[in-house]
């Protein structure tokens, strides 16, 4: 399925029956015109769901960053708000299934067929326990030689997409987990995906290599995905109490503006335990500081699709002016 085709297709939903109920009065804001700000005073808004399929890409070559873990847990906000959201786990290392609860040893249907024996990727995918709506087209360990291996493959570059573009099943978002690298799997999801999201960790060097990502993006863009552009930055493991991490947000800020969400995800033990129960903090703690910050930040991307402004004065917010004394985080932009 391509991101402007949300349609339903003939074959078999990954869990048969209805459709999450679309959220309840008021959740499409339709009622709001394009650029209302949301009052917080008021219960917080459902999430709107999109008109088209939003396909998102998490990536930053940087591993440790929480690409992996902000790809589940924002899938997992998504989806327990009505949305039906695909996640794609390409990453070898097959963290992203892992946190889901997928099964993903070595010959369990994965990514790798698809990619590289040209498999559906309906054939791949599986429901993820405990959520409804969510689904993860799992990675397993052969996905480490599917860098080589596409190499010498046609339309390399664009295998994901098509895949992508041949997926039936009515989907709101997929979001796909990129590996710690610039390779083809990288392209792959960068040819395939309209957005990219990029997570960045609060610490010293959070930009360094970025420029790198920036540049390969506005390649794919120029040559294969003209669509593509980086609609997201979210800053993790923030930690208020540094001045590091302020002084860091403050940088991300001043280089990306509007990209960047006025959420940002604090540092917390709930989300880091989450994975080795198989479960999103969403589902482990649902009412930890942890998994209140991705509802926060998946609500603003989700508003942020239908064009509704967001006000976060409740939110997890960074962005503390803290002019004086600032390191230069962003070498690796030049
Ligand atoms: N907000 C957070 N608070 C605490 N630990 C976190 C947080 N986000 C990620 N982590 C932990 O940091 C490590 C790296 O995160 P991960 O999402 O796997 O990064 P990446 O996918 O970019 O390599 C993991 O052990 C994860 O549990
Ligand atoms: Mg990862």
């Amino acid at each position: 399925m391509r991101s402007d085709a949300n349609i339903a297709g003939p074959m078999a939903d990954p869990v048969p029956g209805p459709r999450p109920a679309d959220p309840q009065p008021g959740a499409d804001l339709g009622h709001l015109p394009t650029g209302e700000v949301v009052s917080r005073e008021t219960p917080p808004p459902p999430m709107p769901r999109p008109d088209k399929t939003r396909v998102m890409v998490v990536a930053n070559q940087k591993g440790g960053v929480g690409k992996t873990t902000t790809t589940v847990n924002l899938a997992a906000s998504l989806a327990l708000h009505g949305n039906r959201v695909l996640v794609i786990d390409l990453d070898p290392q097959g963290n992203a299934s892992t946190a889901l609860g997928i099964d993903h040893h070595a010959d369990v249907p994965s990514i790798y067929d698809v990619l590289v024996d040209s498999k559906a990727l309906s054939d791949v995918v599986q429901p993820v326990r405990d959520v409804e709506g969510l689904f993860c087209a799992p990675a397993t360990i052969d996905l480490a030689g599917a860098e080589i291996e596409l190499v010498s493959l046609v339309a390399r570059e664009s295998r994901l997409d098509r895949a992508i573009k041949a997926y039936e099943q009515p989907l709101d978002y997929i979001l796909i987990d990129c590996p710690p690298s610039l390779g083809l799997l990288t392209v792959n999801a960068l040819v395939a995906g309209a957005e990219v999201l990029i997570p960045i960790q609060c610490e010293y060097y959070a930009l360094e290599g970025l420029g790198q990502l920036l540049r390969n993006v506005e390649l794919v863009r120029g040559h294969l995905n003209p669509e593509l552009h980086v609609s997201t930055i979210l800053l993790t493991m923030y930690d208020g109490r540094t001045r590091l991490a302020s002084q860091v947000a403050d940088e991300v800020r001043s280089h990306f503006g509007h990209e960047v969400l006025r959420t940002s995800i604090p540092r917390s033990v709930r989300i880091s335990e989450a994975p080795s129960y198989g479960q999103t903090v969403l589902t482990y703690d649902p009412g930890s500081t942890g998994a209140l910050s991705y509802l926060e930040a998946a609500r603003e991307i989700a508003l942020r699709g239908v064009g509704v402004r967001y006000d976060g004065s409740k939110a997890h917010t960074v962005g503390r002016q803290q002019q004086q004394d600032q390191h230069s985080m962003s070498e690796g932009l030049q």
